[in-house]
């Protein structure tokens, strides 16, 4: 196939470029480098032996989306805003990108037959579901305008397949992808500060950060910090590999997750097992929009898919480590070069 790639130099997409290079797919990458780099590209051409062709543009742009999508089979569309405590205050612009570039895709998307698409959603749209661990029948409740973006794309794409029966659309709800390749030639890379842990972490374990701030420690979980469902990102890759693999007709929603509950704190230590010292450590107020507990039941992406997560959460920050460690080699090598 040939699969357009939305938001491909992206953490997850980036990696998910690889998967389907892998897999023996062609691709092309449309992402307007908002919070990322072509940095990842040459990592993807390290590793796979071949590039992916890339477009830089917006999403929102209808003549780049069609530009982009000609001559495609499939879509897997990751580019928007992710930042839980920044939608907060920039809810329009959350809005404008994450629905607006939806809609701006599956319009262009319509017009050029290219009907097989993969969503990612998050599994923060259930909010602070009440069933541990949490299933797709769970009514979702969003808590914060990104999560509400997210939401109200899996609304637009169902009615698009119910009203229009040539589509095949999966919407995958991950929920915290984390990790790395393990060449470490690519990684989670933001442009600014980190706003996922794990590269929280990782930054303070390289004394990029003096200290982790722990967002909260009176939730109602064990430990008091917020659990969450750690899933490395090969595994999320190799869940739309398989997604397109078996599509069918229809809309169909999926839990991406390994359905096994980690505290900030059983994080940290992962963490700390991993770079073998001790991370300093405070902790802070809570963040807007966060919830205490999110973990996934991925029985039926299981089932559906016919794969699980299987990367354990030691293999995530052994990864996402490598990952930092191969790039400050690499910096050390450009700079040596340029001096
Ligand atoms: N990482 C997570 O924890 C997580 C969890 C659940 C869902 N998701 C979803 O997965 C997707 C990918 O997340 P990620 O972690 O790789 O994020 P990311 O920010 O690393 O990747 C998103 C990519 O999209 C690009 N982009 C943003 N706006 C764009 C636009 N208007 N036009 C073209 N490109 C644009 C960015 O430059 C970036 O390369 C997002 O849709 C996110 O909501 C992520």
């Amino acid at each position: 196939m040939r699969v357009l790639v939305t938001g491909g130099c992206g953490f997850i997409g980036s990696h998910q470029v690889v998967a389907l290079l892998d897999a023996g797919h062609d691709v092309v990458v449309l992402d307007d480098l908002s919070n990322s780099s072509l940095d990842a590209i040459d990592g993807v051409a390290a590793i796979c032996g071949r590039p992916p062709e890339v477009i830089v543009g917006d999403v929102r742009e209808p003549a780049v989306v069609r530009g982009a999508l000609a001559g495609c089979d499939a879509v897997i569309h990751f580019a928007a805003k992710k930042h839980v405590p920044e939608s907060t205050v920039l809810a329009r612009e959350y809005h404008d990108v994450n629905v607006g570039g939806l809609l701006a895709l599956i319009q262009a998307a319509a017009e050029l037959g290219v009907y097989r698409l993969v969503y990612s959603s998050s599994g923060s749209v259930y909010g602070d579901g009440l069933d541990r661990p949490i299933p797709e029948t769970t009514t979702p409740a969003p808590t914060n305008p990104y999560s509400r973006t997210k939401l109200m794309g899996e609304w637009i794409l169902a009615d698009l397949a119910a009203a229009e029966p040539q589509w095949e659309i999966t919407a995958l709800r991950y929920f915290n992808p984390a990790g790395a390749h393990p060449s470490g030639l690519i990684g989670e890379d933001p442009i600014g500060p980190p706003s996922n842990l794990l590269p929280i972490l990782l930054d303070v374990a390289e004394r990029r950060a003096a200290t982790v701030t722990i967002a909260g420690d009176d939730f109602a979980t064990p430990d008091g910090t917020g659990v969450r469902d750690y899933v490395h990102v090969m595994d999320v890759a190799d869940a739309h590999l398989a997604a397109l693999d078996r599509s069918a007709p229809g809309f169909r929603v999926l839990n991406i997750g390994r359905g096994v509950p980690t505290s900030v704190m059983d994080l940290l230590g992962a963490v700390e097992r991993t770079v073998g010292r001790r991370l300093a450590r405070r902790v802070g107020p809570r963040r807007p929009g966060d919830v205490a507990f999110l973990t996934a039941d991925p029985t039926l992406a299981e089932e559906v898919l016919g794969l699980a997560a299987h990367r354990s959460l030691d293999r995530i920050c052994a990864d996402g480590w490598n990952r930092r460690l191969v790039a400050r080699t690499d910096g050390d090598h450009e700079r040596t070069e340029a001096g």
